[in-house]
């Protein structure tokens, strides 16, 4: 990878330490510039007008999405957010009084909120499958829920906010297929900062967003629905008129792809900005990107482990580029003040976020600290050394 050309296409990377990609990641210019043109556009001629000479354009969105976890097109449905995509997905199943979701103690916040909600209004059952010593899911535990439980819904955060875990959804797809689950994948922190195959996941649904590390414009993201979703004629409940047609005054008629989970107003600038942001992602290579951002975190692992005073909350056999630490009797603000003189862009995790997680290591906040392939070692390397003269 050529770091010097990724930096000089990023022009605000250099004036600062931003290590904020779990959070909002930095759009490279190519993406800000498609952005402006198409806005411009807009100015111009107006967005009806822009968007029917523009359907390559549009259609290229699809395109370099399926290319990015190795999907077919009509595979793909745009989506405001991560959670747009999967509450669609979600509102698509035919949830009755009863049915058991299983999940994970690490899944994301708002996700677990969503299932306490459909047990409130519909009385389904939840359960999360044991997290080993080590931070890892118990697959053998997993196997025995679906075989007692019969589950109509497996839900994964394939990486937590929080933790730097990555979870085990190679092994529950394989489950999910073999017993014919509904298997739904959070990879709202995966999808662009390490290689992420629906193939190989055997996903049902998978969801992600544009402006984490995948470095699009904020208010985007995407849905995948696989082939057997599509075929049983799983559908959004509130499906609209982009979805379905209205054929007669009783009866609507559901679009063929995966098409028919979006929504028919979009934001078309930030779909063509994301557009660039998911082709500079391809044309990278997601092989190359996970490599650099493994390299990066050993680093800066390694430096963070040397600092006796500090605690890490990794957790797991695999991590990711997610790192969240303490430092023993240092408060948040004083962290914070020394970060915000030195220019380190970070985020604050708190317990909210991940409440199982954060009550068994007994802390109510920790910083959160992202690094993407544009970060250098050199910046692993002074931001603990910061870390360590605080
Ligand atoms: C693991 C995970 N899932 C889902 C989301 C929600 O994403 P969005 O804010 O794009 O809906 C986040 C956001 O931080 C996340 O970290």
């Amino acid at each position: 990878m050529n770091i010097a050309q990724i930096r000089a296409e990023t022009p605000h990377c250099q004036d600062k330490i931003f290590i904020n990609s779990a959070g909002a990641s930095l759009m490279p210019q190519q993406v800000v510039n498609s952005i402006h043109r198409y806005l411009l556009e807009e100015e111009a001629h107006g967005g009806y007008k822009v968007a029917d000479t523009n359907p390559t354009t549009i259609a290229q969105f699809y395109k370099e999405a399926a290319q990015l976890i190795n999907a077919q097109t009509h595979n793909i449905a745009f989506a405001h957010d991560a959670t747009d995509a999967y509450t669609k997905a979600l509102s698509s199943i035919p949830f009755k009084i009863g049915d058991v979701i299983i999940t994970s103690e690490d899944d994301y916040s708002s996700n677990q909120i969503q299932f306490l909600s459909l047990k409130e209004r519909f009385g389904i059952v939840l359960k999360r499958i044991k997290t080993l010593e080590n931070g890892d899911l118990d697959i053998a535990n997993f196997q025995a829920l679906v075989a007692e439980q019969k589950p109509i819904l497996v839900a994964i955060t394939h990486i937590p906010t929080n933790s730097g875990l990555i979870q085990d959804v190679k092994n529950i797809g394989k489950i999910c297929e073999a017993e014919d689950v509904i298997f739904l994948v959070d990879a709202c922190q995966s999808v662009g900062q390490m290689v992420v195959d629906v193939q190989q996941i055997k996903c049902d649904f998978l969801t992600t967003t544009g402006r984490k590390f995948l470095r699009g414009p904020r208010g985007t993201g995407f849905l995948y629905v696989s082939d057997k979703i599509l075929n049983k004629g799983l559908k959004p409940l509130f499906i609209d008129g982009n979805g379905a047609d209205w054929m007669t005054p009783f009866t609507f008629k559901v679009l063929a792809d995966a098409k028919r989970f979006e929504h028919w107003e979009r934001p078309y600038a930030l779909m063509v900005g994301f557009t660039t942001a998911l082709r500079y992602a391809n044309e990278l290579g997601m092989q190359n990107i996970q490599q650099r951002n493994q390299s990066l975190m050993q680093r800066f692992r390694a430096n963070l482990a040397a600092i006796p005073a500090v605690t890490t909350f990794d957790k797991g056999s695999r991590t990711a580029n997610i790192l969240t630490f303490r430092k023993q009797d240092k408060s948040l603000e004083r962290i914070q003040e020394v970060f915000d003189k030195n220019k380190i862009y970070h985020n604050v995790s708190t317990k909210n976020w991940g409440v199982i997680d954060y009550a068994k290591k007994g802390v109510d906040w920790t910083i959160r600290l992202s690094p993407h392939y544009f970060n250098t070692l050199a910046e692993m390397d002074e931001v603990a050394s910061i870390i360590d003269r605080i």
